[in-house]
C-alpha cells in the first residue's frame, strides 16, 4: 500500500469536478497485482485513515486520471500533418500508403512502441485504437501494451472494397481473423478487442453483416467506426445505401449500434441520428484537432448534451493533431464558441467549462466506452493509472497559474498553455 499527497482531481458521479488543494490517494494492489484506489479525500483525512502508509509528497504537482482516447489510430504516426484537401484525398494519397507497410510485422512492432510512447508522455493510459486490416498489426500493438500492462483495446480494420491492393482484405478472411484476434487477446489482462468496419464505403455488405454478426456474438467487444465525418462521405454513402434514412442508419441495419459501439466524428447528424445515438447506447468519439484539421465541421456539443448521447474527446491521430489531450481539448473549446447558422436559425456558441472538457477527456469518456469505475476517475476501486502534473512546467504556465484564482481558472490555464511538458510522471495500474 502507498500514498501519493499532492493537490488532486477527480469526478463525482455526476461528472462534476472534485478538487483538493491538498488531497492524497491511497493505492493498493488487487488480485492480479494491479494498483488500485483504495481511498482518496482531503490529505489530512484520509493519511488519518491509513496511519501505516507510506506517503510520497509532491508539493506543488496536481494528481490526475489518465486520460482516455477514445479513438486513434496506432498507423497513423508517421501521416500527421499530410494536408488534404478533406478526408478522402487524405486517405488516397497518405492514409493508405502508410498503413500499407503494416504487412510487414517489424514495422508494426516498431510503430506499436512509438505509438505507446507518445500516448504515456502525453498522459494517455487508455485508449481505443484502430490498427490496419493485416491481423499482425493489431497483434503487435496487443503484446506492447500487454508488456506495458496498458488498458488497450484495438482491432484489425475491415476494409473489403473501395481500398487499394495492400490494405484491401478479404471479407472472409477478414471476420475469421477477427474472430481469432477476439479468442486470443479479448479480456487477456487489460485488453480488449474492437470489431472494427473502417466506414461503410470501405465494408461490401457481407462484411458488414458478418461484423454485426460478431458483434451480436460477443456483446462485451467493442465496436469501433467512423460516420458522418466528410459531406463528400455522406454523398458517396447516400449513393451506396439508396435505401438507408442516414449514415448512421446504415450501421443500425447491420446491428452496428450498441453499447460499446464508437464511432467517431459524427458531425452532420440531424435529429433523428442523435436520437438513435442515444437509445442504442452508441458513443461518438470527438475528434477536434482532426475535424479542423481535415475541414470536416464541427460537433454540435449543445446537442449531445441536449439529446443526451454518450460522447467523449478523442485525437484522432494522425488526421488529428496532437496525441495531446491539451490540445484537444483547447480545440473542443473553441469548437464550441463557435456560432453556427442552422436551418436558418443562429445557434450561439457554448462555452464549455474546463471541468467539463477534462471530465470527456477522462471520466465521462471510460464511461462512453462502458469503462466507468474502471479507468478515467481517481475513485475507489479505479485502476491506479494516475498522472503527476507540473502547472508550473513552462515559464509562462508558472507566470499564469500562480495567478489562478480558482481550481477552473488553474485547470483552464492548463488546457490552454499546457502540453506533453506538464506530464511529469505515469503510474500505470
Ligand atoms: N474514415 C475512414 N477512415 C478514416 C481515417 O483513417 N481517418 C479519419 N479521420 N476518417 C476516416
Ligand atoms: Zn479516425
Amino acid at each position: 500500500m502507498k500514498a501519493l499527497r499532492a493537490a488532486l482531481l477527480r469526478f463525482d458521479d455526476h461528472g462534476h469536478t472534485v478538487y483538493e488543494a491538498d488531497g492524497a490517494l491511497v493505492l493498493a494492489p488487487d488480485a492480479q497485482g494491479r494498483q488500485r484506489v483504495l481511498d482518496v479525500g482531503p490529505a489530512t483525512e484520509v493519511l488519518h485513515r491509513h496511519p501505516q502508509v507510506v506517503v510520497t509528497h509532491l508539493p506543488g504537482r496536481l494528481l490526475a486520471p489518465g486520460f482516455v482516447d477514445m479513438h486513434v489510430h496506432y498507423p497513423q504516426v508517421d501521416v500527421i500533418g499530410s494536408p488534404a484537401s478533406g478526408l478522402l484525398p487524405w486517405l488516397e494519397n497518405y492514409t493508405f500508403p502508410q498503413e500499407a507497410r503494416f504487412a510487414d510485422p517489424a514495422h508494426a512492432q516498431a510503430v506499436a512502441q512509438v505509438f505507446l510512447d507518445e500516448l504515456l508522455r502525453n498522459g494517455v493510459t487508455t485508449a481505443l485504437a484502430f490498427a490496419t486490416s493485416h491481423p499482425q498489426s493489431a497483434q503487435a500493438l496487443f503484446e506492447a501494451a500487454q508488456a506495458r500492462r496498458l488498458r488497450l483495446i484495438t482491432g484489425k480494420c475491415l476494409m473489403d472494397r473501395h481500398a487499394p491492393d495492400g490494405v484491401r482484405d478479404e471479407t472472409e478472411q477478414s471476420l475469421i481473423d477477427s474472430e481469432a484476434l477476439i479468442a486470443r487477446w479479448h479480456g487477456v489482462d487489460r485488453l480488449g478487442y474492437a470489431i472494427t468496419p473502417r466506414f461503410a464505403p470501405s465494408c461490401s455488405d457481407a462484411q458488414m453483416q458478418g461484423a454485426g454478426e460478431l458483434a451480436a456474438r460477443h456483446p462485451d467487444v467493442w465496436i469501433q467506426s467512423h460516420v458522418a465525418e466528410n459531406r463528400d462521405e455522406i454523398a458517396w454513402v447516400r449513393q451506396l445505401y439508396p435505401q438507408a434514412r442516414s449514415y448512421l442508419d446504415v450501421y443500425r441495419h447491420f446491428g452496428l449500434l450498441r453499447n460499446r459501439a464508437v464511432y467517431a466524428h459524427c458531425i452532420h447528424f440531424d435529429q433523428a441520428d442523435r436520437e438513435l445515438m442515444r437509445s442504442s447506447g452508441a458513443a461518438a468519439a470527438v475528434s477536434p484537432t482532426s475535424n479542423l484539421f481535415l475541414g470536416s465541421g464541427f460537433f454540435d456539443f449543445e446537442a449531445a448534451e441536449r439529446v443526451g448521447f454518450l460522447h467523449g474527446l478523442a485525437s484522432d491521430v494522425g488526421g488529428g493533431t496532437s496525441f495531446s489531450p491539451f490540445e484537444t481539448m483547447k480545440a473542443a473549446y473553441f469548437v464550441g464558441r463557435m456560432a453556427v447558422e442552422q436551418g436558418g436559425v443562429h445557434k450561439p456558441g457554448l462555452s464549455l467549462t474546463p471541468g467539463q472538457l477534462w471530465w470527456q477527456h477522462t471520466a465521462g469518456a471510460a464511461r462512453a466506452l462502458g469503462l466507468e469505475g474502471v479507468v478515467g476517475n481517481l475513485a475507489p476501486g479505479c485502476e491506479g493509472d494516475v498522472l503527476v502534473l507540473n502547472p508550473q512546467a513552462t515559464p509562462l504556465l508558472a507566470r499564469r497559474t500562480q495567478a489562478a484564482n480558482s481550481p477552473e481558472e488553474l485547470l483552464f490555464a492548463l488546457i490552454v498553455l499546457g502540453d506533453d511538458r506538464v506530464v511529469e510522471k505515469v503510474f500505470i495500474a
